[in-house]
C-alpha cells in the first residue's frame, strides 16, 4: 500500500522504516531539511538501535523515500501523523499546533472515499473528536491509533507491538473502513497474533496518556519508597525485588534512581493532568505529587555530593551518562543533564561522558567539557556520578580505574553497581535508597 508518514523524529522515523519493512510503499515527511537529507541517504539522524539498517535497506529498495514538499504524499491512501506535541507552557497542556498543521496540509490531498488519516502522536483526549469534522468534509476518514514504542527499542516494538490500538470513529461505516484498511497495513503483524483493541477516539487517546502515567506512577512510587529507605537504613533494591515477586504489582519499572525523563513520561503526566483540569475534574492531582518525587531525586544526587565534598566550587566531577537512557542519544528532559547543570550552578566543574549523546553535546554547548571515555572523565575527578546506565559504565571495573580520580567517591544514580565491589576496592559508595 502506499503509505505517507508526517513527521520524522523518534517515532516518525522509525515508523516509515518499519511500514517499508512490513512491504509498503512508504514516503516520510518533514519540515527539517537536514533530516531529511540525512534520512533520504538511508542514515539515521538520531541513535536508534536496528533503525540504520532498516533505513540503509529500504532507502535501496526502493520502498522508502523522504521528502519536505507535501506534494509527494498525493498518491498515498494513508498518511500517519507522527508529529510531536510537545509541552505547551507551564500550564503543563501540550502543544497540537503540529498535529493540526499536519492535517491542514494533508487535506488538499485527500481522495474522497479512499484516505484515512492514522493519527498515532501522543494527544489530550478530546483531540481526534475535534480534528475529524474537518477530514469528513475533505472525503477522508481518521482513526485515531496511539503507539507505545520505547526509544532504544524502538524498531522492535514497532514491527512486534504487544498490542494494536485503533480508535474509531462514531459512524459505522467510516469506522469499518477505517478498520479495513489498517488490518491491510498491519497486516503481517496482526497474522503474527498481535490482540488488536477497537475502541472510541477518546478510550484510545486515554489509553496512551494513561498507560505512561501508570509506568511514571511505578517509578515514582518506588523513589518515594528510596525515600523512605534512606530515613531508616532500609535497601530499596531489595524492596523492589520482594514486593515485584507479586506479580500484580510486576517487577518491572520499579528501578529506583534518579527518575525518568525524555520526550513523552514528563511532558505526558503534565498535559495529562492539565487536560483533566480543564474538564473540571480533581482526579489527577496526584500527578503533581509523581513530578515532585521525580523532580526531588535528581536534586537529592546534588544533596549527596555536598554532604560528600562541601562547597563544590571549582570541583571536578566526572559525569558518566547525558542521554535520558542508555542505548539513546535523546537528551530530552534528561535527569543526567538536569544534574549536571545544577552541579555546575553551584561551581563544580562538569566532564560529561556519553557513548552517543557524548559528541551531540561537544558540539553543541560548552557548559561542559566532554570526554571521550569514562576513564578520561573520571581522571582527577573528586567525584564519579553514573547518571545514564550504558553498559560501559555499569560493567567498569571499581580496582582497574582506582587510580584515576583524585577521590575515589562513587554516586550511583541508577543503582546499577554492586556496592559491596566498589566499596572493596577502596571506593566510597552511595546508591539512590539503599545504605
Ligand atoms: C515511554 C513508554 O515506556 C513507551 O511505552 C511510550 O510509547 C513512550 O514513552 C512514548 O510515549 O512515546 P520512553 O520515553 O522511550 O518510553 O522511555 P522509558 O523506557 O519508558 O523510560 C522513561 C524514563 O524512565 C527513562 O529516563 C528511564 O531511565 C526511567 N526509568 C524507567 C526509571 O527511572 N526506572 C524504571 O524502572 C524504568
Amino acid at each position: 500500500m502506499k503509505v505517507s508518514v508526517i513527521g520524522c523524529g523518534y517515532l516518525g522515523a522509525v515508523h516509515a522504516a518499519c511500514m517499508a519493512e512490513l512491504g509498503h510503499e512508504v514516503v516520510g515527511i518533514d519540515v527539517d531539511e537536514k533530516k531529511i537529507e540525512l534520512l533520504a541517504q538511508g542514515k539515521s539522524p538520531f541513535h536508534e538501535p536496528d533503525l540504520p539498517a532498516l533505513l540503509d535497506k529500504h532507502t535501496h529498495s526502493g520502498r522508502l523515500r523522504f521528502s519536505t514538499d507535501f506534494a509527494d504524499i498525493s498518491d498515498a491512501r494513508v498518511h500517519f501523523i507522527g508529529v510531536g506535541t510537545p509541552q505547551l507552557d507551564d500550564s503543563g497542556s501540550a502543544d497540537l499546533s503540529y498535529v493540526r498543521s499536519a492535517v491542514d496540509s494533508i487535506l488538499p490531498h485527500v481522495q474522497s472515499g479512499r484516505t484515512i488519516i492514522v493519527g498515532k502522536s501522543t494527544v489530550p483526549v478530546g483531540t481526534a473528536q475535534s480534528l475529524e469534522q474537518q477530514i469528513v468534509d475533505a472525503g477522508g476518514i481518521l482513526i485515531w491509533n496511539p503507539e507505545f514504542l520505547r526509544e532504544s527499542f524502538a524498531v522492535e516494538d514497532t514491527l512486534r507491538p504487544d498490542r494494536l490500538v485503533y480508535g474509531l470513529s462514531d459512524d459505522e461505516t467510516r469506522a469499518r473502513i477505517s478498520v479495513q484498511v489498517l488490518d491491510e497495513v498491519y497486516s503481517p503483524i496482526i497474522s503474527a497474533g498481535t490482540p488488536r483493541l477497537v475502541m472510541n477516539y477518546a478510550t484510545s487517546e486515554l489509553v496512551k496518556v494513561s498507560a505512561n502515567s501508570f509506568l511514571a506512577v511505578k517509578i515514582s512510587y518506588i523513589n518515594a519508597m528510596a525515600e523512605v529507605c534512606e530515613a531508616t537504613g532500609a535497601d530499596v533494591k531489595r524492596l523492589a525485588e520482594a514486593i515485584g515477586m507479586d506479580d500484580r504489582i510486576g517487577r518491572k519499572f520499579l528501578r529506583a534512581g534518579i527518575g525518568f525523563g525524555g520526550g513523552c513520561l514528563p511532558k505526558d503526566i503534565r498535559a495529562f493532568k492539565a487536560r483533566t483540569e480543564e474538564l473540571g475534574l480533581p482526579s489527577l492531582n496526584f500527578l503533581a505529587d509523581i513530578d515532585a518525587i521525580n523532580e526531588r531525586r535528581r536534586y537529592r544526587v546534588v544533596e549527596m555530593c555536598e554532604e560528600e565534598l562541601g562547597d563544590l566550587t571549582g570541583k571536578r566531577l566526572a559525569i558518566l551518562g547525558a542521554a535520558f537512557k542508555p542505548n539513546s542519544d535523546d537528551m530530552r528532559n534528561s535527569p543526567a543533564l538536569a544534574i549536571s547543570d545544577e552541579l555546575a550552578a553551584r561551581g563544580a566543574h562538569i566532564v560529561i561522558t556519553d557513548p552517543e549523546a557524548g559528541p551531540i553535546l561537544a558540539a553543541t554547548t560548552d557548559r561542559f567539557e566532554v570526554a571521550a571515555s569514562a576513564e578520561e572523565a573520571m581522571t582527577g575527578a573528586e567525584a564519579t556520578l553514573l547518571l545514564t546506565e550504558w553498559k560501559q559504565f555499569s560493567s567498569l571495573d571499581p580496582s582497574e580505574v582506582a587510580a584515576l580520580p583524585a577521590h575515589r567517591l562513587i554516586i550511583d544514580g541508577r543503582n546499577v553497581l554492586d556496592p559491596k565491589q566498589w566499596r572493596a576496592a577502596g571506593w566510597t559508595y552511595r546508591g539512590m535508597g539503599r545504605p
